[in-house]
């Protein structure tokens, strides 16, 4: 039904009479209208109705009547009314009850009749509910079909960055070329068309020009609208995969796929990739390569927040989750990083019912996704994520990140003490290959997370005293450290044997 599209989805539904219509979305202006332009193409017309609380019952271009104010009496009016009719019911939700309180048990009722009714007879007859929350009342669960409505698409957003163009051109100066509109474009995918125009309109204003600089504008709205959401982030990552050390195999995969999934999969309609489960021993780079991967990619990379949706911090919490869904596929493509995934179904997570939900939309949604959206989940224990999870064909693959081996931790000290040495008062200090296989092999059992605290425990000890850091100052830094390896040997150990049959090891030369 996807494939179809909003409009020819529901010209299906409304030829066939489905008695009502569910559909979920925040932006009741441009749903209206495409309606209205469903219907507006038919021959045989139907008569277009809408109802709110404040407007109540009255045909679609009509003065509002403000008679039937009252839901159940407006239901009733539908019911009677004696032409083949779409009726657009916009406050209904209000009453179909939420998690703390039932639905009004009459218009339950009344819309159980509105179906009989509609089902009946030789008019062709449909209800349309419109509201920002799903709710149906568990009577109405066999009689409403939901509707997807998209946030808008590239096309939608593009449409309306032309036409504010054309609209402004005698006020704003727009140094916008083509590759700059896209950019420009993309920026505010995953916006609804309201915000679009709110944060175009923001960029023109304020400096009088639309440039190249206005999308970075146009991003840090986009984080916002993002953030209000409750469970997403637009994270703005500077890493790179080569501030990843070791775990070549995974870079090689990720490195592989960079327009596999981008370009292919969106012009070519092959299957889009699901993503990574990325397992291993905490502090090893985990969330390191999720992040280095949107940037390798050049993707935005939106991480949700899967505590938050989990620990029923955020209430209706399924809501949220599809909401945040829906906003991930229109930032499309993108990597969507749902980090430490794992700890949704740790002992204590609270409601297990509402859990199961949840989670049974987000693995709904990876099956199903046709967007490029990339998904990338790190999990650090495996005991209890669920058994579906885990199965084959969920993920693309599976990798396990282990504590890095010689090669991997050479690679990591050097990566660190460049980035922490080379500009400082300890530019000076020379590192050659001997002195980094010397902390390599100091370093046996430590996590990259553990060299690099070791590498700011250096320069500490350096800095207290005033004098640049030497190479005494890193040996005793990562001497004095108990590695999480040896603190917690069980866990790492069960771990490893759990990766071993199910993982794909992420580096080629793991192992301490
Ligand atoms: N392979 C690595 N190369 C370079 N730096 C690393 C590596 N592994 C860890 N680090 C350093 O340690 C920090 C923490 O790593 P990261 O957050 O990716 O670990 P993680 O595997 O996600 O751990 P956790 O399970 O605790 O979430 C990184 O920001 C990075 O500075
Ligand atoms: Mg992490």
């Amino acid at each position: 039904m996807a494939a179809l599209g909003f409009r020819g989805t529901l010209t299906q539904l409304l030829q066939a009479r489905f008695p009502v219509l569910y559909v979920e979305t925040f932006e009741e202006q441009r749903v209206f209208a495409e309606i209205a332009g469903v219907l507006a193409g038919w021959k045989t017309p139907r008569t277009l109705w809408h109802w709110s609380v404040t407007e109540g019952l009255h045909r679609s271009g009509t003065t509002p009547t403000r008679t039937s104010t009252d839901p159940a009496a407006a239901l009733q009016v539908a019911r009677e009314v004696s032409d083949s009719s779409v009726f657009v019911f916009a406050d209904l939700h209000a009453h179909l009850g939420d998690d703390s309180r039932p639905a009004d048990p009459l218009i339950v009722r009344t819309l159980r009749d509105v179906v009989r009714d509609f089902r009946a007879g030789d008019l062709a007859r449909t209800l349309i509910i419109v509201a920002p929350i799903l709710r149906i009342p568990p009577e109405l669960e066999k009689d409403v079909t939901i509707v997807d409505f998209r946030l808008p698409d590239e096309r939608d957003v593009r449409g309306l960055l032309e036409s504010m163009i054309t609209q402004n051109q005698a006020v704003v100066r727009v140094l916008l070329d083509e590759a700059g509109r896209d950019r420009m474009t993309k920026a505010a995918l995953g916006l609804t068309l309201a915000e679009a125009e709110n944060a175009f309109a923001r960029a023109m204003v304020v400096d009088g020009s639309l440039t190249d600089r206005d999308v970075e504008l146009v991003l840090a709205e986009k984080a916002q609208t993002i953030r209000k959401s409750g469970l997403l982030d637009l994270v703005d990552s500077d890493v790179g995969l080569t501030d990843v050390g070791g775990l070549g195999e995974l870079k090689v995969w990720l490195g592989k796929r960079r327009n596999a999934w981008l370009a292919e999969a969106a012009q070519y309609g092959l299957p889009a990739p699901k993503g990574v489960l990325i397992t291993g021993v905490p502090g090893c780079g985990k969330s390191l390569t999720a992040k280095a991967a949107a940037t390798a990619w050049g993707v935005p990379l939106i991480r949700l927040d899967i505590g938050k949706v989990f620990a029923g911090l955020v209430g209706a919490s399924e809501h949220n989750m599809r909401s945040a869904l829906a906003t991930a596929e229109a930032s499309a493509p993108c990597v969507l990083w749902v980090d430490e995934i794992d700890k949704g179904f740790g002992a204590g997570s609270s409601d297990s019912g509402t859990n199961a939900r949840v989670f049974g939309t987000l693995l709904t949604w990876m099956q199903e996704k046709t967007a490029p959206v990339f998904v990338m989940a790190t999990a650090n224990t495996i005991d209890h994520l669920p058994p579906e999870f885990l199965r084959k064909g969920r993920f693309d693959e599976i990798f396990f990140v282990d504590l890095p081996g010689d090669a991997e931790r050479a690679e990591i000290w050097r990566l660190h003490l460049h980035r922490r040495l080379a500009a400082g008062p300890a530019a000076a200090m020379d590192y050659t290959d001997l002195l980094i296989a010397d902390l390599a092999a100091a370093s046996g059992g430590c996590s990259g997370a553990e060299i690099e605290q070791a590498v700011v425990a250096a320069l500490f000890d350096a800095y207290s005293q005033r004098r640049p850091p030497a190479a005494a100052d890193l040996f005793h830094a990562i001497e004095s450290t108990v590695p999480l390896s040896v603190l917690q040997e069980a866990q790492v150990t069960a771990l490893r044997d759990w990766a071993a049959l199910r993982a794909v090891n992420a580096s080629s030369t793991a192992g301490p």
